[in-house]
């Protein structure tokens, strides 16, 4: 599958994901700035907080209550299309996924 990250200044980066790896992971090991990913995908540092596509929204898996708590302390404002991106599996369904990222992770 294929995700784009965007960036908050509006440059994209396009990856392409082996399905079961994380959203978060895919963005770290190609060095994508703005995933900062401190806790390493634990949703306990809120560092991999993304802005997901309105488009894509009911096809994440549900947020547990780690998550909705991590996101209530993110840097950037929490949206409505707000998720921790260590917590999204990529799957054949994502393709073509659209992410943002805040202008900040700390
Ligand atoms: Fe820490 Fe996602 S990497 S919450």
């Amino acid at each position: 599958p294929t995700i784009t990250y965007v960036q908050n200044d509006g440059t994209k980066q396009e990856l392409e994901v082996p399905a079961g790896k994380r959203i978060m992971q895919a963005a770290v090991s190609a060095g994508i700035d703005g995933i900062v990913a401190e806790c390493g995908g634990q949703a306990m540092c809120a560092t991999c907080h993304v802005y997901v596509d309105a488009a894509w929204l009911d096809k994440l898996p549900e947020m547990n209550d780690d998550e909705d708590e991590m996101l209530e302390d993110t840097i950037s404002m929490r949206t409505a299309e707000s998720r921790l991106s260590c917590q999204i599996p990529v799957t054949e369904d994502l393709d073509g996924i659209v992410v943002r990222l805040p202008e900040t992770q700390v």
